[in-house]
């Protein structure tokens, strides 16, 4: 790639832009072809210009890695006291200073991620009504578009580089599918997440929903069902059905799919609902999103839940849907209390005000690669998460 001499003049007639992760468009937008050089491309995007790609596709790729690299090159920032907590365990009187330097961290964090993200969102490609790539070199992203967008509608627009291989990433899961051994043998235990939709790649709280005792095999509430794993997995236990919700389209689409495909769906009835469908059940189950942050795009509201609202939601109604000696079981990870978001006394606090009583807990620790990470900025916390099946009863 060769120097650019001058600064490039701004684009004036734009093609409209796309961009389901919910960042705005840039301000300014440049052509920029194969003669940009990777330096003057960050330097653009930094100041958040934006790239309209023209040359070919591979080198918008590659180019795309070369700023990667750059942006991984920046200093992560992390506080000293969060550094302090992997050292030892707290006294009483540094509990709440840690857990405020935990939180800062990890806000930090996010911050610093989410800053790359809108680095690394300047590399843009024009896209045609069909979905098609009017660039050099381009791939046939066509099928990868219509899943996570909905069919073509005809009209050009420009999209960031990064967004639409994220695209193609959910479509080659899509594809290929999760082994869910807990389902049972290959190769009817694949779950296929659908763009947006959560992903159960951690299955240790699989096996929890797996090897938990079930109060009753008649009926049970899956709340926030997602790809429709913890449905399958009760189906294949024997519960003879199961309603579940989400508020999620997408989620609930996704679920019918895997649903159909394992030949559970005659057991589930699949509801969009705000928690939890009308009426009781013996056993009602709920994995909500773990971390008590605010989701930076709407495909985010699966993984973050801003104030706790889905997790309070839960506890406040589940008595209400309990039958008598029915059994309520939240799915959570502690990691939140590590990253001082959410305290052990405010969950339990929940717990007690939803006139619930904790019958028992099963604990299990994260085997995902991410927990031995050593240069995660959220090590510390991650380090000591533990996951947990909750077993709440309502009080007499
Ligand atoms: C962490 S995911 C869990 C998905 C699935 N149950 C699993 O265990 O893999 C949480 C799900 O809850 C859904 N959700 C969030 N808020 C909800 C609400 N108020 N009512 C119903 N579903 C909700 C999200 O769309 C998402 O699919």
């Amino acid at each position: 790639m060769r120097r650019m001499s001058q600064a490039p003049e701004p684009l004036t007639d734009l093609p409209p832009w796309r961009a389901e992760n919910g960042t705005p468009a840039p301000r300014r937008v440049v052509r920029a072809d194969d003669t940009l050089s990777a330096d003057s491309a960050y330097r653009l995007a930094c100041e958040g210009t934006g790239l309209l790609w023209q040359g070919d596709f591979h080198n918008a790729r590659q180019l795309l890695q070369a700023l990667t690299r750059r942006a991984e090159r920046k200093p992560r920032k992390i506080s000293k006291i969060s550094k302090a907590e992997e050292a030892g365990p707290a006294t009483h009187a540094t509990t709440a200073s840690l857990a405020a330097a935990a939180a800062q961290n990890f806000h930090l964090h996010r911050q610093a991620l989410g800053q790359r993200a809108r680095t690394l969102g300047m590399v843009l490609v024009p896209l045609n009504g069909d979905y098609t790539i009017p660039l050099r070199r381009a791939p046939d992203l066509r099928q990868a578009c219509t899943e996570a967008w909905g069919p073509a509608t005809g009209e050009a627009c420009m999209v960031s580089l990064r967004e639409l291989l994220g695209l193609v990433g959910a479509h080659e899961w899509r594809k290929k599918g999760l082994e869910i051994t807990a389902l049972g043998d290959a190769p009817n235990n694949r779950i296929r997440p659908h763009y947006g939709v959560f992903s159960p790649l951690r299955g240790e709280y699989l096996d929890l929903v797996a090897t938990t005792a079930l109060p009753n095999k008649t009926l049970a509430f899956d709340i926030g069902v997602g790809t429709g794993v913890l449905s399958a997995l009760l189906a294949k236990r024997g519960v003879q059905r199961i309603v579940a919700t989400d508020l999620d389209p997408r989620a609930l689409t996704c679920a019918r799919d895997n649903l159909k495909r394992l030949q559970r769906i005659d057991k589930v009835e699949l509801v969009q609902a705000d928690l939890f469908p009308e009426g009781q059940a013996p056993l009602v189950v709920c994995n909500p999103p773990w971390v008590p942050a605010r989701p930076s795009s709407p495909i985010e509201h699966a993984v973050y839940d801003e104030d706790s609202r889905m997790l309070r939601g839960f506890l406040s109604g589940l008595r209400a849907h309990l039958s008598p000696q029915g059994e309520g079981w939240l799915i959570l990870s502690d990691l939140a209390e590590h990253l001082g978001l959410r305290s052990r006394e405010a969950l339990l606090g929940w717990i007690s005000e939803g006139g619930l009583t904790v019958l028992g807990r099963h604990d299990v620790r994260p085997r995902h690669g991410k927990a031995a990470d050593t240069t995660d900025p959220l090590h510390a916390a991650r380090a000591q998460e533990v996951t947990s099946l909750w077993r709440l009863g309502s009080v007499a």
